[in-house]
């Protein structure tokens, strides 16, 4: 099926956009508030240098698919679906400008008032979430007088496309991420990538802009911890080419969802003490890294926002399921849930402890020199019962995986809290009236 889509903004996506959309088939009307850029379009030309797009417009504005116009109305009263691509730049303070977001959405929506047809509007700029519902929405029905849902659709599709290899990015992307108020909205976009390969992802209008942002943060935390890692291979005279190559190698563990699933802090005898070591010898260098430098910062400011959920319940008997850093383990050593309770137990509260993992006289050598320094009486707090530590509770903290879903299900009562620290998939979730929640999820 051929669409007719106009393409507000020539920049980027834009260009690339219309390019790759002709080149399907498709008419395509592009609008940009530059003439330049419209007339360049308008003659075949492409408004940016990007690798294949001068050939797919020259070849589409031949074929007469490829149309330009600086009258948005023009534009919209002609195509099915228009795509808003304009750019959404920092301000000084690095707030988002919004402005051009703002205004081309009033005239599509002064556009839309003139137009008795259907129409779908897709947000392509990257914005925050909430943007699409709070800012474009809104204006695009009080500039056309009409709604959203029954006048006209509105769809946010992220872009995934990197600047050099835009074209076969555009055209065979990671995953294509819809994001909408009802599955009727997207209808034609759905249509209209039908052809492009990858994963089609239909979602919420929120979920699809925070994609986008998580992507480009995950990929800048991964230059910034990459030339890190080689700054101190180089200064250590360590090969940063084998390192690298071996450790991207490890795709159970490193390149993998392994440790990206949002639950509690890191611990355990291992990851805080080597941060340490690393972080010190960088200093000893006089090496500034402060991507490995804010971990273990930022890690402590998460064991603060459990400790503020568990406050924030204005409940004192906490019982906490699972001492040791995870299930299957009796090492307490520098637990997070070690740090919570003691935390816990500083702001008054009573705490009962259920680890099936953890006997304190099988606790031995630096493990048990670890409790008994940081929390002596531990002994004293530690139950086997999991049905009289569940019952006497007023919150009850998941801390690992030990405790079943049957057995949580049956001892929870309504009225109590459950705060899942380890973020438990929605099979071993019980089934209980208490009020379930996470401290990042
Ligand atoms: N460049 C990339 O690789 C890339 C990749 C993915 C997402 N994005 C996002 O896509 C958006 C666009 O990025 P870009 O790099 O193409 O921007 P850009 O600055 O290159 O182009 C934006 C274009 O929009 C035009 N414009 C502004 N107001 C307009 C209006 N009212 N009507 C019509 N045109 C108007 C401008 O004249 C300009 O030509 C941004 O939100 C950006 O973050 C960019």
């Amino acid at each position: 099926m051929s669409l007719s889509i106009s393409l507000f903004g020539l920049g980027y996506v834009g260009s690339v956009s219309a390019a790759c959309f002709a080149q399907m088939g498709h008419k395509v009307v592009g609008v940009d508030v530059n003439r330049d850029k419209v007339a360049m379009l308008g003659s075949g030309k492409s408004p940016i240098v990007e690798a294949r797009v001068g050939a797919l417009i020259a070849e589409a504005h031949a074929a007469g698919r490829l149309l330009a116009t600086s009258d948005a109305k023009d534009a919209i009263l002609q195509t099915d679906i228009s795509f808003i691509c304009v750019g959404t730049p920092s301000l000084r303070s690095g707030k988002l400008d919004l402005s051009h977001i703002e205004h081309v959405s009033r005239e599509i929506g002064a556009a839309l008032r003139e137009k008795n047809a259907p129409h779908t509007v897709v947000l392509r700029s990257t914005v925050l979430p909430g943007t699409t519902e709070s800012v474009v929405i809104p204006i695009l029905e009080s500039a056309s007088g009409q709604k959203s849902g029954i006048n006209f659709n509105v769809v946010y599709n992220p872009e995934f496309m990197r600047e050099g290899s835009a074209v076969s990015d555009f055209l065979q992307p990671p995953y294509t991420i819809l994001g909408s108020r009802s599955p009727q909205d997207v209808t034609l976009v759905r249509e209209l990538y039908r052809d492009i390969p990858g994963t089609r992802y239909e979602t919420t209008i929120a979920v699809a802009e925070m994609v986008k942002y998580v992507s480009n943060l995950f990929h800048a935390v991964k230059v910034g911890f990459a030339n890190e890692i080689g700054t101190l291979c180089k200064h250590l005279g360590v090969d940063t080419q084998v390192v690298t190559q071996i450790f991207t190698s490890d795709t159970k563990l490193n390149i993998s969802p392994a440790y990206l699933s949002p639950g509690f802090a890191f611990g355990g005898s291992c990851l805080p003490k080597d941060l340490r070591a690393i972080t010190y010898k960088a200093k000893e260098l006089d090496l500034d890294l402060p991507v490995l430098q804010a971990l273990i910062p930022s890690n402590a400011e998460h064991i603060d926002r459990a400790i503020e959920a568990v406050l924030r319940t204005k409940k004192k008997k906490i019982c906490l399921l699972g001492l040791s850093f995870k299930a299957g383990t009796d090492d307490l050593r520098e637990s997070p849930q070690v740090q919570l309770i003691k935390r816990l137990i500083g702001e008054g509260c009573h705490i009962c402890i259920w680890d099936p993992d953890v006997s304190l006289g099988r606790l031995t050598g630096s493990n048990r020199q670890y409790i008994e320094e940081v929390i002596p009486h531990i002994g004293s707090l530690l139950s086997g019962d999991l049905e009289t530590v569940i019952k006497g509770a007023e919150v009850v903290i998941i801390g690992t995986r030990s405790a079943d879903q049957a057995q949580l299900s049956a001892y929870l009562r309504a009225g109590q809290f459950v705060i899942d620290l380890i973020n438990l998939d929605a099979m071993r979730r019980p089934k209980s009236a208490a009020a379930y929640q996470g401290i990042c999820w």
